[in-house]
């Protein structure tokens, strides 16, 4: 098996509810996969799951071709996988530098018996990490912020600040709740080309969004689930014309269906 990552008929309940059911899906190795879905449907249940937030009740979760399910969150981490969330989670009192070096930090712990045995290793390891924080924050366009307090940047901003920060973790998968939530056409339109640039640069790709101008422009595959459980997957076209698919958004009030489109 060459995929990344793999659900293998996971699911999760609270109470009596099957908020995913047995789920089975795949991420191959350099791909933009999206999972979609109504809202409600899941999709955050999901990453919760695969990050360790939750413990699913049903199936595995695979990484790398190791069984992950019910590892806690941090060990989930350390393995290489990052996320950002559905609502922005920045360090407040921290500038932007600050917020994406704290992200490096996770991978530099690894070396933390260095520190204790040799100091000018540990200060190798801080330059190094700044190097690259510095780096990132080119390549996300928000050098220019690298002394600004990251809470008091406008929306958009934020959220390439936190892309960023999950970035310096030089994770191996990057998961997305939502990363267009809020964002005008021309942020939306921008985030198309960092998520492109993250894929070129090793790191595979898993998020969850709504705007249909991301999901259809950028992803390899697409899994679409409702109510917890999956209805179809495939590439962009074929997601577009699948008839369960038009009727899982089409079924929906017009406000709403909108909202998802
Ligand atoms: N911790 C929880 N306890 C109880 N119900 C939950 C919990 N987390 C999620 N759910 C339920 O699971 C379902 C899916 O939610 P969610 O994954 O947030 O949907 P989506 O991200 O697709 O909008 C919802 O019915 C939600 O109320
Ligand atoms: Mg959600």
């Amino acid at each position: 098996m060459s995929a990344l990552l793999e659900l293998q008929g996971a699911g999760i309940s609270f109470g009596g509810l099957h908020a995913v059911d047995d789920l089975s899906f795949a991420v191959e190795k350099g791909h933009i996969v999206a999972l979609i879905g109504p809202n409600g449907a899941g999709k955050t249940t999901v990453f919760n799951m695969i990050t360790g937030v939750y413990r699913p009740t049903k199936g595995k979760v695979c990484f790398q071709g190791q069984e992950i399910t019910g590892w806690q969150p941090h060990a989930i981490a350390r393995a290489g996988i990052m996320r950002t969330f559905q609502t922005i989670r920045l360090f407040p009192a921290m500038s932007v530098f600050e917020n994406v070096r704290a992200g490096g930090h996770l991978r530099a712990q690894q070396y933390w018996w260095q520190g204790m045995l040799s100091l000018p290793a540990q200060r190798r390891e801080e330059t190094a990490l700044a190097e690259r924080t510095h780096e990132i924050l080119c390549k996300l366009d928000l050098d220019r912020f690298a002394n600004e307090p990251a809470t008091s940047l406008p929306y958009g901003v934020q959220r390439r600040v936190e892309l960023a920060r999950t970035l310096a973790a030089e994770p191996k998968l990057v998961i997305l709740d939502e990363p267009a939530a809020g964002l005008n056409d021309a942020e939306s339109s921008a985030l198309n080309r960092t998520i492109f640039g993250i894929r070129d640069s090793g790191i595979t790709v898993l998020l969850v969004e709504h705007d249909m101008n991301v999901v259809m422009n950028v992803t390899d595959h697409i899994v679409v689930i409702n109510f917890g459980r999956k209805i179809a997957e495939g590439n962009a076209a074929a997601i577009r014309s699948n008839p369960q698919v038009i009727e899982a958004y089409l079924g929906r009030d017009e406000n709403e269906a909108e909202n998802v489109t």
